[in-house]
This record gives structure tokens, sequence and C-alpha cells, in this order.
């Protein structure tokens, strides 16, 4: 028997999800302030090519004809992200109501086509003036993004219901105040354990926001997972992956369900002491009505004195020598089983969603039409390995294709595309890739 929808059952949700700095453009449209990713793609060296986000997919402009093509394509739920610096241009104070506009016509439209809205309210695009006053690492931040939060739900909680607080808190932080390889581009240890304790403050701030003024609303948050494995049974391997595994899988999920932070596996993680005040502890916590998961790969993991306080070292797909897509990453859908399994075998955790999930491949126009048969393989094959963990007793509730249009891959640039839909950047023409027939054809009512 094929893949069908319909053993997931009826209630499934089935959806894609977009970020507005990755498609809208429109950087500075009708009064919007520079976000860090403004800043950061205008520093030399940071982002493939020297590219920028400064119109992507022109999403900002062309929402109708796109929000179409995707109720052509039967998609019913679409997760996007609002760009805080639209609606508070400086982060904070005045309300810049053209960015307000903007997200109303986005979202009436989507209401007017039968596509529900789940609005993810940080996808990493801080506004400058904030980083200015050192972002994430101030502890302001909790509040000036609980403020932001309300003005969304008050803007817009008469028709949206869904809402995630942050996007893959790991990646931003990590990424962007550790590695230095996002925006900020901060780098070093303290910085990281700053921006991470005030973003989980913030994951759970934001939610108690939400429901305080919605009570009804279905609130949930993100994370970025990896299925991990150590690259051999030697005990220092093994207790690299256990490291690792707790780094990328469970540094944010932790805090939330009241469990703390996984200091026992990562000592450095003692660290964040400092920046703990009275009642910080049960602040963390809330009790989300989802969690959001999100996988592409899995990593193996080997032990590594280089690598300064975790002590270990991602084996790379190319050492090991398996398919990968272009981001350089294992083909190996079997890693949203494991995760699922990983993340529903705690106590108190809330029905799981998986909110991303999809692949880039090298994708080639010819005459007009975009075959790309081993996007359209890794979803279903991802999809199957779903099935197995909900046959196994996962309470998984919706699935959400990483992403509707390919767009602007962060510091990778627009060379990753992981659209369902082809996008030529030069001249914004928009071509539905076999993967995204496939799709269609899969949630056809
Ligand atoms: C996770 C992020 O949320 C998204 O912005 C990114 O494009 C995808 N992963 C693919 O890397």
């Amino acid at each position: 028997m094929g893949l069908t929808k319909e053993s997931f059952g009826t209630d499934f949700i089935w959806g894609v999800s977009t970020a507005a700095y990755q498609i809208e453009g429109g950087y500075l449209k009708d009064g919007k302030g520079f976000s860090i990713w403004d800043d950061f793609v205008r520093k030399s060296g940071k982002i493939a090519k020297g590219e920028h986000a400064d119109v992507a997919c022109d999403f900002y402009h062309r929402y109708d004809d796109d929000l179409k093509l995707m109720r052509y394509m039967n998609i019913r739920h679409h997760r996007f992200s609002i760009s805080w610096s639209r609606i508070f241009p400086v982060g904070r104070g005045e309300i810049n109501q053209a960015g307000i506009d903007y997200y109303n016509r986005l979202i009436d439209h989507m209401l007017s086509l039968g596509i529900t809205p789940w609005v993810t309210l940080y996808h990493w695009d801080l506004p400058s003036s904030l980083e200015i006053k050192g972002g994430w690492t101030n502890r302001d931040v909790v509040e000036w993004f609980g403020d932001y939060v309300a003005c969304c739900v008050r803007n817009f909680g008469d028709r949206v219901k869904h809402w995630m607080v942050l996007n893959e808190p790991m990646v931003f932080t990590g990424a962007g105040y550790f590695l230095g390889i996002h925006a900020p581009g901060r780098r070093g240890l303290n910085s990281f354990l700053a921006a991470t304790h005030h973003a989980a403050l913030a994951q759970a701030h934001g939610a108690r926001i939400i429901k305080s003024l919605q009570p009804e609303s279905i609130v949930g948050t993100t994370f970025s997972t990896s299925h991990i494995e150590p690259f051999s049974a030697k005990d220092r391997d093994v207790q690299a992956a256990k490291r690792a595994d707790a780094l990328l899988n469970r540094l944010f999920v932790e805090p939330l369900l009241g469990l703390g932070y996984p200091t026992e596996e990562i000592k450095t993680l003692r660290k964040m002491e400092k920046y703990m005040q009275a009642d910080d502890e049960k602040n963390l916590k809330f009790d989300m009505d989802f969690v959001g998961v999100q996988n592409y790969t899995r990593e193996i993991v080997a032990h590594s004195y280089f690598i300064p306080y975790l002590r270990a070292k991602l084996v790379t797909a190319q050492d090991r020598q398996v398919p990968v897509t272009t981001m350089n990453w294992e083909v190996y859908t079997e890693s949203l089983y494991h995760i699922l399994k990983k993340y529903s075998a705690y106590e108190n955790m809330p029905p799981l969603m998986v909110t991303e999930n999809g692949a880039s491949f090298p994708d080639e126009v010819t005459r007009g039409k975009v075959h790309d048969p081993a996007r359209t393989q890794y979803l279903q094959d991802a999809i199957t390995h779903m099935q197995r963990a909900k046959d196994d007793g996962v309470d998984v509730r919706g699935y959400f294709v990483w992403t509707f249009l390919d767009n602007f891959e962060w510091a990778e640039g627009y060379d990753p595309r992981f659209g369902l839909v082809h996008v030529d950047f030069e001249t914004q023409r928009r071509i539905i890739k076999d993967s995204g027939k496939w799709y269609a054809d899969f949630l056809r009512e």
C-alpha cells in the first residue's frame, strides 16, 4: 500500500513552514527597522557569495500570488514568522502600524483561501537596536520580547490561534553567539551562556503571555534536533555522543519541561549560574500545548580533545562517504523516527508536531520543469518514519515541510534549495517542482 495521509487520521495537520527573513525581502519597506540579519549580511565574508535577503523571494510584495499557489497545492496550514522589526523598528516603544497592516493583510488572505496561519514569533531576526544593547545576552531581552509578543497577540490573536514562540533557540544562540557564523556574529562561552539562558526564559515567558491574553490559543515552541550516534562503541566516543546529545537535543527542551539544564553531561553549563536569578528555575518551565521538532539528519559523534568544553566532534558525512544534501548533511530520514521516540519518552512531554523537515538538492530547470526525485523520496521516507513512530504510540499531530519556496539559507546564501517550489531569483518566476506536485497530490482531498 502506498503512503496516504488518511492513515494519519483526519485531524492530522499537514503544512509548510517559511520564515520572514528568508522569503520576504522588502527589508526597509514601510518603516521596517534593521534586524541583526540585515546587518550581518552586510559584513564581508559572512555569507556565501556575499549574498543577502534584501529582496529574497520578494514575498513581501508577492504574497497574494504565492498564497494562491500554496492553496492550489492543497496546502491548508502555513507556518510563517513575523519580523519583529517590522512591528517595532527599534525593537520596542513605538509600533509601526504599516508592519501590523502587512501581517493583517497576509493573515486575512490566508484565511480567505482556507489556509490556517501558524505564527512563529521569533525566527532569528532580532531588531538591530536591541543587539546594540546586548541582544540576547542582555537579560532585558526577555521583557522586550514579551512586549513584542503581547503586541502580536493583541493585533492578530482574533484570527491567529496557533503560535510558536521561538524557532530553534539552540541554533541562534550556538551559531549566533558562540560560533559567530550566524547573526549577530558574536563568539565565546559567556555570550553563549547568557544568550541561552535568556532565550530559555523568553520561550516560557512568551508562551505565558500568549496564554494570558488568549487562553484558548494553541501554543508551542520549536527545537532543532539530530539523532546522535557514537562513532564507535569505545566508552570515550559513547560519552562524547552523550555530551553532543545534551547540547544539540536537550539544552532547551529540558528546562522547559522543568528538568533544568543538562549540567550532568556538560559541566561547563554550570557556569550558567552566573546568569540565574531567584525564581528562574521555576520560570523556565511552561506547559506547552505542543512541542515542535525540526529534523533533517543525524550526527555521528567522536571524542575530541580539540573541541573546547564539549570534547566531542561531529564526524562529517564526507568523511563517512555517505550520500549528502547540498548542506552536506547525510541523507538519513530515519533520524526523525528516533527523535520522535526520544522526545515522546519524556514524562510530561506535550503532543509533538514536526514543524520542519525537508532536504536541499541541486535542482535544475529543464524545459520549464524541475524533476527532483531525491527530494520526493526524502519526504516520503521521512513521513514513513513518522508513521512508524506514530504506530509505536508517539503522539505526533502534524508535519510541516521545510519549505514552500526556495529561499535565503542564512550563511549558505541561495545555493541550497529546500523548496517545493523553485524560485528563479533573477525573474522571481515560480515553478512547482515534482516534489511539490507529489505533496499536492498527497494532500488532495
Ligand atoms: C532550520 C531553520 O529553522 C530554517 O530557517 C532553515 O532554513 C532550515 N533549518 C534549513 O537549514
